[in-house]
């Protein structure tokens, strides 16, 4: 498969040093999972990849192009945020339309279009109803559809099921595992549940404690024991998340100039 997204040697620096040379690739069609413990950097390499937010050093390539951070991507790129992030004045099916305004696709066929994708992540029915009449996993289903609706070539998912509970997170783990088989699109999808990215992942990426470095890639395409994956990962996070609680604590394993300054 040829590579889809490449992330060179990517450095992110704000206060303190967040990312340290991070490096991976993602093939075309792959469902990429990136773990790691809580505030090690996820999230800030996730925007990077999205054009949302400038590295340090390093550089992103998308089809072997670097991503220009000054220009807008030409690249289509779908983001589905850990909060749904809808417009609660505004329906499901007028929110999923809004994204497609700067592509040309107002009026009868914006209207079409998001009725479509509604209807694709299991919301025919619910086009005219509010984000706060619908629950929090069909807010969340809202959501991808209007990050599938600008019909991108790399969907990036940041903790999308964070505020679901178990179950309704078991429903989505399949949803969006059925979108990626039916829509055959690159998928980076951060999560720090290790239940859920051996569930759902191809190829796993475990980063290290802040600043993150990328600790372990995994090949997760069904020929390993999943169980032995779990194990391992299970005792690889929970040494990163005590290492990344002691950087935040600032005891344990932290060098004085890497002390968060208020930070979390
Ligand atoms: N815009 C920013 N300015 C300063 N620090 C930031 C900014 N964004 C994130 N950080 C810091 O970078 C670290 C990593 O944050 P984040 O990427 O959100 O982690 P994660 O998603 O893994 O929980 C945190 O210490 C956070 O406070
Ligand atoms: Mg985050």
């Amino acid at each position: 498969m040829a590579v889809k997204v490449e992330v060179r040697a990517v450095s992110k620096d704000y206060l303190i040093p967040v990312l340290d040379r991070i490096s991976f690739s993602v093939a075309e069609g792959e469902f990429l999972c990136i773990l790691g413990p809580n505030g090690c950097g996820k999230t800030t390499l996730l925007r990077i990849i999205g054009c949302m937010e400038e590295p340090t050093a390093g550089e992103v390539l998308i089809e072997g192009k670097p991503l220009d951070f000054a220009h807008l991507p030409e690249h289509r790129i779908g983001f589905v945020f850990q909060e749904d992030r809808l417009l609660p004045w505004k329906t499901l099916r007028e929110n999923v339309a809004l994204v497609l305004k700067p592509l040309g696709g107002e009026g009868e066929r914006g209207r079409k279009v998001a009725t479509d994708y509604l209807r694709f992540v299991g919301l025919a029915g619910f086009e005219d109803y509010f984000p706060n009449r619908v629950s929090g996993g069909m807010r969340q289903r809202a959501a991808i559809a209007r990050a599938l609706a600008v019909e991108p070539e790399i969907l990036l998912m940041d903790e999308p099921f964070g505020g679901l509970d178990a179950q309704n997170r078991r429903i989505m783990q399949g949803e969006v595992q059925r979108i990626w088989r039916e829509t055959k699109k690159t998928i980076l999808f951060v999560t720090h549940s290790i239940e859920e990215a051996t569930l759902i992942g191809t190829k796993l990426v475990m980063m290290s404690a802040r600043p993150a470095a990328v600790r372990e890639i995994i090949e997760n395409d069904g020929g390993a024991d999943r169980h032995a994956i779990v194990e391992r990962l299970n005792r690889m996070i929970t040494e990163e998340v005590i290492r990344q609680q002691g950087l935040d604590y600032g005891f344990g394993g932290a060098t004085p100039g890497e002390r968060p300054m208020g930070a979390g």
